[in-house]
């Protein structure tokens, strides 16, 4: 079984991608969606923080840019369930967190079991949360990287889509690192998007992901 509906060239996969911050996992992905080939097309743009750059992205590319603001809800639940509510009114099938700075909790995931995908700045299971980079470079590693996955109910612990390599020269400060890990994201996060909406993954018992043979 595919992880989401294969997409077909008349009815391309729709992509709802949450950010909260600058946007340029998001322009990746805008730019990807605008290939002739492109398997996914980004249908909006949730930002839980108003007046971000991210936002200003989605709206050059003419693409719904939708302010859900996490301080006006009591409760997590309250913010997820209105998040969820713009996804589904946009006909979301597959969501990236690009940049997105919120936990989701059970009541976001239920909405989207095994359909949100993320992009963490370290070789997962290796230096989950913030700062990924300076924790990388305070334990001295040699290569550090980024990883996209699916998101569970941990904290960058859900099932790996792919991971790519960055190495870890002596003189690297946590701004050089960052850069560099940013710059293997913005190639690998739309590529895996385009694999998933292509149908090349599936997952066995266990939850880990395989990837399946590109039809001849
Ligand atoms: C990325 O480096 C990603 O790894 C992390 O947040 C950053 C977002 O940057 N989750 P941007 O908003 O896509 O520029």
């Amino acid at each position: 079984m595919s992880l989401v509906r294969v997409s077909t060239s008349k009815d391309r996969l729709r992509v709802g991608v949450l950010v909260s911050g600058g946007g340029s996992n998001l322009q990746a992905f805008l730019l990807r969606a605008a290939e002739v080939d492109a398997a996914f097309e980004v249908s909006c743009v949730v930002s839980n923080r108003p007046g971000v750059f991210a936002l200003e992205r989605a709206e050059r590319a003419q693409v719904p840019a939708l302010v859900v603001d996490h301080k006006t809800f009591e409760t997590r639940a309250a913010f997820e369930e209105a998040l969820v509510e713009q996804l589904q009114e946009q006909r979301v099938e597959l969501v990236v967190l690009a940049g997105f700075m919120r936990v989701l909790s059970d009541h976001f995931l239920a909405a989207f079991p095994f359909l949100v995908v993320n992009v963490h700045p370290a070789l997962c299971p290796s230096f989950p949360g913030m700062h990924a980079a300076r924790q990388a470079l305070e334990a001295g590693v040699r290569v550090t990287g980024c990883t996209v996955h699916l998101v569970d109910h941990g904290v960058d612990t859900g099932p790996i889509l792919e991971q790519s390599v960055v190495l870890v020269d002596d003189d690297e400060n946590e701004a050089s690192l960052t850069q560099k890990i940013q710059a293997q994201e913005h190639k690998l996060f739309p590529k895996v998007v385009q694999n998933v909406a292509l149908g090349r993954y599936d997952f066995d018992e266990k939850h880990r992901i395989r990837r399946r043979p590109s039809p001849v």
